[in-house]
């Protein structure tokens, strides 16, 4: 069965428009759980444009299943995750103009900056994974700093389902990148999460790759919540990321 990690962190966006206090981050997390998320993931970013620092504490309190934050290597955010201890922290890369994360983390060319990073983090008992696009050389290099777990960037994957049809070049050539950058995880002994741009259309072709450990969707599940509600939106990804 593939888990569900399901991304609120455009729960807070809306909230934030107002600034009124609700939507609630610690509700809405308790639907998608109770409509089978296997964790909820957020993202604090340096900006916090959506979540804040308080939501991090709060959700930490709340939640039933695991708690995924995903994290700049900024020493601020570093300092509050190893307070807050999530089960999970998966590092990305930010930029400050960026509508969203692009692209996945260099872990090859920050090697030594990240593997201190890694260490500190699983001393406080946080599973660690990295943010990377499917490129058999930064699984090296995530192996080499000892992270416990990879997330796959599936972001070109979802471009070129949307753009190129499942049938094109391009979609075949990321699928055949992402499937032989999965094997090498597995290979490395790295537990393989992938994610962004997932969504209800295109998550059917990526559960097929064996040993799929999680998917963390986060804007389609909010966009169809609005016309369906969250518990549906979330029940229905679960389902269809394990259907036969
Ligand atoms: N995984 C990571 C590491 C991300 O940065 C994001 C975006 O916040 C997601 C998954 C979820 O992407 P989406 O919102 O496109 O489903």
């Amino acid at each position: 069965m593939i888990k569900l990690g399901v991304n609120i962190d455009h729960i807070a966006t809306i909230r934030q428009a107002r600034k009124e206090g609700f939507p609630s981050l610690i509700e809405a997390a308790a639907v998608c759980e109770k409509a089978g998320a296997d964790g909820i993931t957020i993202h604090l970013r340096e900006d916090r444009r959506h979540i804040q620092d308080s939501d991090v504490y709060g959700l930490r309190k709340s939640i039933k299943t695991k708690l995924n934050l995903e994290m700049s290597a900024s020493e601020e955010i570093v300092k509050i995750a190893i307070d807050v201890k999530p089960d999970f922290v998966c590092m990305v890369p930010e930029k400050r103009q960026e509508l969203t994360t692009e692209g996945g983390l260099d872990v090859k060319a920050s090697k030594e900056r990240l593997a201190n990073i890694v260490a500190r983090l699983k001393k406080a008992g946080i599973v660690v994974s990295m943010f990377i696009d499917a490129d058999t050389n930064q699984v090296l290099s995530c192996s080499e700093i000892e992270a416990d777990a990879v997330e796959l960037h599936t972001g070109k994957y979802a471009k070129f389902f949307k753009e190129n049809g499942a049938d094109s070049v391009e979609f075949k050539a990321e699928m055949e990148r992402i499937s032989k950058t999965s094997n090498e995880v597995v290979k490395k002994g790295l537990l393989l999460n992938a994610g962004h741009g997932l969504d209800y259309t295109n998550a059917g072709q990526i559960c097929k790759i064996p040993c799929m450990n999680e998917f963390n969707i986060g804007f389609s599940i909010i966009a169809k919540a609005v016309f369906t509600g969250l518990e549906t939106a979330v029940r229905d990804m679960k389902e269809l990321i394990n259907e036969d």
